[in-house]
């Protein structure tokens, strides 16, 4: 799906990476914007549920509480009191003691994972990576060409492939594309196998909060902090959260939760970045979270995205089971469908969906080598029951004449 950039004639050439990189990220978001179309592409929220009168209010309090300071350039590391909750927040998710110290405060967790990037990666470097891998992730690092070696997460797995990488990098709860919830004895082993490694564990963690058939488990952080519960943080787990998935993602917050030389790198990398972020929509979401309006908003998106979850596998077992093949996700926001014939071409195919009106992520995007061409990523949270069932046929429709010319 890799996309070589054109170049204006008689200009300067782009730079080598911009040759390997891919559009599709930005092909998904301006599908969705399409009324004509059913984007089951994006990692996108139900728009309709976003809490826009809280966010109004939000704004409002947050303005008359900071004045000035919220519209400020501000501290690279963040709000300083929303660094401050995010601290105790973290606190009480893993179980043991972080400072403000511990937290650089991020636009979304995409810029965390480009700011890792660059703190890091040498060209040529080795990271180990969960496969399939968060496109997002393969995107910000791109420029910065690492090698990849796949992550094997069995309990068997031996530390030597972790020798030698700059760090691991793992989606563990519901991870995209998958939806997959990684089991809590693979998680303590691979933990362990990182700490004989000397090497860095980045958990990305953005589908906690959408958790549809009971509780994901403890954390790697968490797992951490039960084996070194005392004193200042220096682990190696590098945590990313944010607000996207669990409130908006138009407020661009995420976060960073590390050992303090870690976030005195990644700010300094910040620094160059953005100069900080919007103190504005920092300010926005700590009034969001100290009046308690995620804790509100989660349990009610997760019974409607329990649905759709529902409602996208059920028209795909009527629809196109005949083809693919899956399992029902325990939570988060992707059905990843694998096609039962490995010489199906989701790259092709996708062309075909375009056609068709209707859209998903082919699998090629999240493997580092491209070559895993027989999968997609279908997501549910989007759209309601009604749409995912016509987005179904739609893609039905459209596997039928790509097989029609292929098969
Ligand atoms: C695994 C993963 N990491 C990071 C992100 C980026 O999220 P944010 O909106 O916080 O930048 C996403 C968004 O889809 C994601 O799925």
């Amino acid at each position: 799906m890799s996309s070589a950039q054109k170049l204006p004639a008689g200009r300067p050439a782009f730079a080598r990476w911009m040759s390997v990189s891919n559009d599709i990220t930005q092909q998904f978001l301006a599908i969705g914007g399409r009324p004509d179309f059913i984007s089951m592409a994006g990692g996108l929220p139900a728009a309709e549920f976003y809490p826009a009168q809280a966010i109004a209010a939000a704004a409002q309090k947050a303005l008359s509480r900071w004045g000035g300071v919220a519209l400020e350039y501000g501290p690279v590391e963040g709000f300083p009191a929303l660094r401050q909750a995010i601290a105790e927040r973290m606190t009480r998710q893993a179980g043991r003691r972080f400072g403000p110290e511990n937290v650089l405060l991020t636009v979304g967790a995409m810029q965390a994972l480009d700011l890792i990037g660059k703190v890091l990666i040498d060209p040529g470097d080795p990271i180990a990576v969960q496969f399939p891998t968060y496109v997002g992730a393969l995107d910000a690092w791109r420029m910065r060409a690492p090698s990849y070696r796949l992550l094997d997460w069995s309990a068997e797995a031996d530390v030597e492939p972790l020798l030698g990488v700059k760090f691991v990098y793992t989606v563990p709860n519901y991870s995209n594309p998958t939806g997959a919830l990684v089991p809590r004895a693979a998680r303590q082993a691979l933990l362990e196998r990182v700490l004989r490694a000397g090497t860095w564990l980045i958990e990305d963690d953005p589908y906690l909060p959408l958790q549809y058939d009971g509780d994901a488990g403890p954390g790697i952080l968490e797992l951490h902090g039960r084996m070194a519960p005392d004193g200042p943080y220096d682990g190696p787990v590098i945590y990313l959260g944010t607000l996207s998935k669990s409130l908006v993602p138009g407020l661009r917050v995420g976060w960073v939760v590390a050992q303090p030389e870690m976030i005195q790198a990644l700010t300094i990398a910040k620094q160059s970045s953005d100069l900080a972020g919007s103190m504005l929509t920092q300010a926005i979401a700590l009034e969001l979270l100290e009046a308690g309006r995620e804790q509100e908003h989660v349990p009610a998106i997760v019974q409607h995205y329990r649905e759709r979850r529902d409602a996208l596998c059920a028209a795909a077992r009527a629809d196109l089971a005949e083809w693919f093949e899956w399992e029902t996700p325990p939570g988060g926001m992707f059905v990843w469908m694998r096609g039962r014939d490995p010489a199906i071409d989701t790259d092709a195919l996708y062309q075909f969906a375009l056609k068709e009106k209707v859209a998903f992520v082919p699998g090629s995007v999240f493997d580092p080598s491209g070559k895993l061409t027989s999968a997609m990523r279908v997501n549910f949270s989007r759209n309601a029951p009604a749409v995912l069932r016509e987005g179904v046929a739609r893609l039905a429709a459209a596997t039928k004449q790509y097989l029609g010319k292929n098969g």
